[in-house]
C-alpha cells in the first residue's frame, strides 16, 4: 500500500502517519523529518535547507526530490509506505510519479486531511517535539506525562523553530499557493480522499482506517 498524506501544516500528517505505519507495518517517510535530521547533522543538504525551513519556505525541489529518491532505494519500501510532507507542488508530484513508474508501481491513495485554520494555529503553537527521538506532543491536546520530557525516551522537548507565529503564517501562505493544483492533480487521477481532521487524533485515525477498509480491494491493501 502506497499512501500520501496531504494537508496543511499542523493537520496531523506526522501524528497520523505514525499510527498508520504501525497499523499496516509500513515505513513512515516524512520529508520534514529527513530534512531536520540533515540539519541536525549539518550535512551539505542540511546546511542548504536550514534557512528555507526557518523562514517557512519550501526547500528547493531538486534538493528534496534527490533526498527522497535516495530514501526510496532502501529495501524497506518494497511493500509500500506512508509518505508525509511530499509532494508539496505539482513538480514534486510528477517527479514522484516518475520515481514510482521506474519501479513499476504507483500511488494507491492520497488522503487529504481537511483542517480549519483556527485548529492549525492552535496545534502548531502548542506543539512540542522530542530532541532525541522526534516524538510529537502538544501542550494541551497531547501533553507529556512529565513536564518537557518525552514519554517514550525521556528526551528534552522543544518548540520547533518554524512553529513561531510569524513562521506559521508564512508556511500557511506557501501551502495555500500550491495545494489546489495538487488536489486537482490527484482528483483527476481519482486517487484523492478527503478526511475531516479537526477532531481529536483517535477519531481522525478511525476515519482513515474505515476509508482504507472500505477501499481495500481497489487500494490493494
Ligand atoms: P514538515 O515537517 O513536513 O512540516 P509541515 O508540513 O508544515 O507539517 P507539520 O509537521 O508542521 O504538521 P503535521 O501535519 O505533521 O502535524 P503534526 O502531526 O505534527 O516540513 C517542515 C519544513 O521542511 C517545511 O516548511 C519546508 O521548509 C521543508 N519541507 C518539508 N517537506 C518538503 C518538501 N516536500 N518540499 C520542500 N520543502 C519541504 O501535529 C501538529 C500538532 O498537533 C502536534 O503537537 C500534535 O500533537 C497535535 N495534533 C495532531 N493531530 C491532532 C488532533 N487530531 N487533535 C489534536 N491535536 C493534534
Amino acid at each position: 500500500m502506497r499512501i500520501i498524506l496531504l494537508g496543511p501544516p499542523g493537520a496531523g500528517k506526522g501524528t497520523q502517519a505514525i499510527s498508520l505505519a504501525e497499523e499496516f507495518n509500513l515505513p513512515h517517510i516524512s520529508t520534514g523529518d529527513l530534512l531536520r535530521q540533515n540539519v541536525k547533522k549539518s550535512t551539505q543538504l542540511g546546511l542548504r535547507a536550514q534557512d528555507f525551513m526557518n523562514k517557512g519556505l519550501l526547500v528547493p525541489d531538486e534538493l528534496v526530490t534527490d533526498m527522497l529518491a535516495q530514501r526510496f532505494k532502501d529495501p524497506d519500501i518494497k511493500n509500500g509506505f506512508i509518505l508525509d510532507g511530499f509532494p508539496r507542488n505539482i513538480h514534486q508530484a510528477k517527479t514522484l510519479d516518475n520515481i514510482l513508474k521506474e519501479a513499476n508501481t504507483g500511488i494507491d491513495a492520497v488522503i487529504y486531511l481537511d483542517t480549519s485554520e483556527k485548529v492549525i494555529i492552535q496545534r502548531l503553537s502548542g506543539r512540542l517535539v522530542c530532541k532525541n527521538c522526534g516524538q510529537n506532543f502538544h501542550k494541551t491536546n497531547m501533553p507529556p506525562k512529565a513536564d518537557n520530557l518525552c514519554d517514550k525516551c525521556g528526551g528534552q522537548l522543544y518548540q520547533r523553530q518554524d512553529d513561531k507565529e510569524a513562521t506559521i503564517m508564512a508556511r500557511l501562505e506557501v501551502y495555500r499557493k500550491e495545494v489546489s493544483t495538487l488536489i486537482e492533480y490527484y482528483e483527476e487521477k481519482q486517487k484523492l480522499y478527503r478526511i475531516l481532521a479537526d477532531e481529536e487524533a483517535g477519531i481522525v485515525l478511525n476515519r482513515m482506517l474505515q476509508l482504507l477498509k472500505e477501499r481495500r480491494d481497489s487500494l490493494k491493501v
